[in-house]
């Protein structure tokens, strides 16, 4: 275990405790996010120095391999040391071609609750994301029928906590009009800041925030002026992109990914930078 504290500190996910760097792990099934890694034991490695580094969330959802990031942590990982946290996600399921076709009748979401439950060994999942949009990303459009079809086993003891992912503030609106949630998971970065206001409101009602593709996603951040700070700090631009999220918003949870461990300490490492008032202001322009 690390002995220093995780930057950041702690996050509470309803009744939850969770370290705010956490782990995305959709980059450790293969190619576009399809079929196996290409190297299963680092894989593993990594799932395990997560945890041995003291990160107790893991972001996941069984659309990632299809079921191979999954059985991975379950692999890695189980029986979970009892501080860890993982959130799974449904709403989605995968084409041969690698798309993403949405998966949200009531039938599909209570399978793919039980699948996930099957896949990571698990009785409760401790957080469920209804995915909703499409590549586009948010579309707008009611949620209830999806978001009701996940109370319902809530209610039945199958989910602890409820959070949505690739939503309008409208749906989250609406969600939370129905039932409560703990988090909204949304593509969000230093150069992507759709959902400025959103974050803002969510911190007032203390739900967390977790950007999807912090460090840019498939293509990492790049930018002349991030590059111009970092070097100026000695540092990395992925480390300042990671240290502007935790500075940006107390409920703002890191889900960065990374297939290596090396990559995995650079960005503890890098998101424990401090930015002066100066930095920030400067990347402040850099957002849209
Ligand atoms: N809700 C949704 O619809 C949705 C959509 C997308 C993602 N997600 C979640 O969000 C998490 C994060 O997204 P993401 O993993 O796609 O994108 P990301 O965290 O923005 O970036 C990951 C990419 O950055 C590279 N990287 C990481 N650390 C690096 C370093 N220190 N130096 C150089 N390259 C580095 C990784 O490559 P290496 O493997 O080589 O390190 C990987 O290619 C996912 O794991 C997933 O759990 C959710």
């Amino acid at each position: 275990m690390l002995s220093t504290p995780l930057p950041g500190g702690t996050w509470t996910l309803g009744d939850l405790t969770v370290t705010r760097f956490g782990y995305g792990a959709m980059q450790l099934a293969g190619p576009w996010v399809m079929g196996p890694p290409a190297d299963r034991d680092g894989a593993l490695a990594v799932l395990r120095e997560v945890v041995d580094l003291g990160i107790t969330h893991i972001d996941t959802s069984d659309a990632y391999g299809p079921r191979v990031t999954n059985q991975l942590i379950r692999e890695a990982l189980h029986p979970y040391p009892e501080s860890l946290r993982i959130v799974t996600k449904v709403g989605a399921t995968r084409d041969p071609r690698g798309g993403w076709p949405p998966a949200r009748e009531p039938e599909d979401l209570r399978r793919a609750v039980h699948e996930n439950l099957e896949s990571l060994g698990l009785d409760v999942l401790d957080v469920v994301n209804l995915r909703l949009g499409n590549a586009e990303g948010p579309q707008p459009g009611s949620l209830a029928e999806p978001f009701e079809t996940l109370v319902e086993l809530q209610r039945q003891g199958l989910i602890r906590h409820l959070g949505v992912s690739t939503a309008t503030a409208e749906q989250v609106a609406e969600a939370q009009a129905i039932a409560p949630i703990v988090c909204v998971q949304n593509m969000y970065n230093l150069v992507y800041r759709q959902d400025d206001e959103l974050i803002d409101r969510l911190a007032g009602q203390d739900v967390a925030y977790v950007p999807y593709f912090p460090l840019g996603g498939f293509s990492p951040l790049q930018h002349s002026a991030l590059s111009t700070v970092a070097a100026r700090l000695d540092a990395t631009p992925l480390s300042v992109a990671l240290a502007w999220l935790l500075h940006r918003s107390p409920n703002i949870l890191l889900i960065p990914g990374t297939s290596s461990t090396a990559h995995l300490r650079e960005n503890i490492a890098g998101a424990d930078l401090s930015l002066s008032e100066e930095d920030i202001a400067e990347l402040d322009k850099l957002g849209h």
